[in-house]
């Protein structure tokens, strides 16, 4: 964060205060600090586990025990990993303005786990299981090769799959056209349609703030970008905030 970035803080905080229904627009990036590996950029989870050929219905139909064996090796990532300053930054805005609400493209549940209680998670959680025959949920994850629901079909973890549907997304963009605050965070700004939502604040009216590491399509659009680690930042600006 530069010298110039931190002349910005008191801006964001005014507009923020002004603020009747501000959003936070999540993607990996806020949980890098977690431990928890990215998609995309030097550390991406891409690089290694070639993820396009894994995350899809196509290759669960295939191999669903090579499919289960890696979302239950991310899953062992994630419960040993913990809520970053970021997280709880977050969730301090929400205590701030009850409005506030958190859409993420996250699964891990790390929102929910720092305190976080409006969140759309428009990719689903990781530690669900969802019946590939029948659509029942089940709510704790199952550590087996694989598992099997009552109606005798195949477990699958409750995510949103390459080529499947975001349910929730009508929800997130009912948000995104409402709200007048928009922090786009440690996403690529790449994976549609979450990519859209901060277009759709901005048309909107919104204020857009981005909080990345480098620039992003979003920046072309942001009324600010702030490049550092957003664990660093975000409590900044929530110190600011309630300093003044
Ligand atoms: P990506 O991995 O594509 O992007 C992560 C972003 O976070 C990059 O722009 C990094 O520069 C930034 N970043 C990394 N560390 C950061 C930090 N400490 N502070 C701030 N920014 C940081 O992740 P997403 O955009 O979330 O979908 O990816 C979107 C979707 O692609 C994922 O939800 C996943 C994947 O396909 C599904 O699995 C359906």
């Amino acid at each position: 964060m530069t010298q110039e970035d931190l002349k910005n803080l008191p801006k964001i905080v005014e507009k923020f205060k002004k603020s009747n229904y501000p959003v936070a627009l999540t993607g990996a990036g806020i949980s890098a600090e977690s431990g928890i590996p990215t998609f995309r950029g030097e550390s991406g989870l891409w690089k290694n586990f070639r993820p396009e050929e894994l995350a899809t219905p196509e290759a669960f139909r295939v191999h669903p025990e090579i499919v289960r064996e890696w979302y239950n090796w991310r899953r062992e990532i994630i419960s040993k990993a913990k809520p970053n300053p970021g997280h709880y930054a977050l969730a301090e805005l929400e205590r701030y303005n009850p409005n506030f609400t958190i859409i993420t493209q996250n699964v891990d549940g790390l929102h929910l786990r720092a305190g976080s209680k409006k969140v759309i998670e428009l990719h689903g959680n990781i530690f669900r299981e969802k019946c590939s025959r029948c659509n029942r949920i089940y709510n704790e994850p199952v550590y087996e090769t694989l598992a099997y629901c009552d109606c005798g079909g195949l477990l699958r973890p409750d995510v949103v799959w390459f080529g499947e549907p975001v349910t929730s997304i009508n929800e997130a963009i009912n948000v995104a056209l409402q709200c007048d605050f928009m922090f786009v965070i440690g996403t690529s700004g790449i994976v549609q349609p979450a990519a859209s939502l901060p277009f759709y604040a901005k048309n909107n009216g919104a204020f857009i703030v981005e909080i990345n590491l480098e620039p992003t399509p979003i920046s072309d659009i942001a009324h600010v970008s702030l490049y550092g680690k957003s664990g660093e930042i975000l409590p900044k600006i929530v110190n600011n905030l309630i300093k003044t």
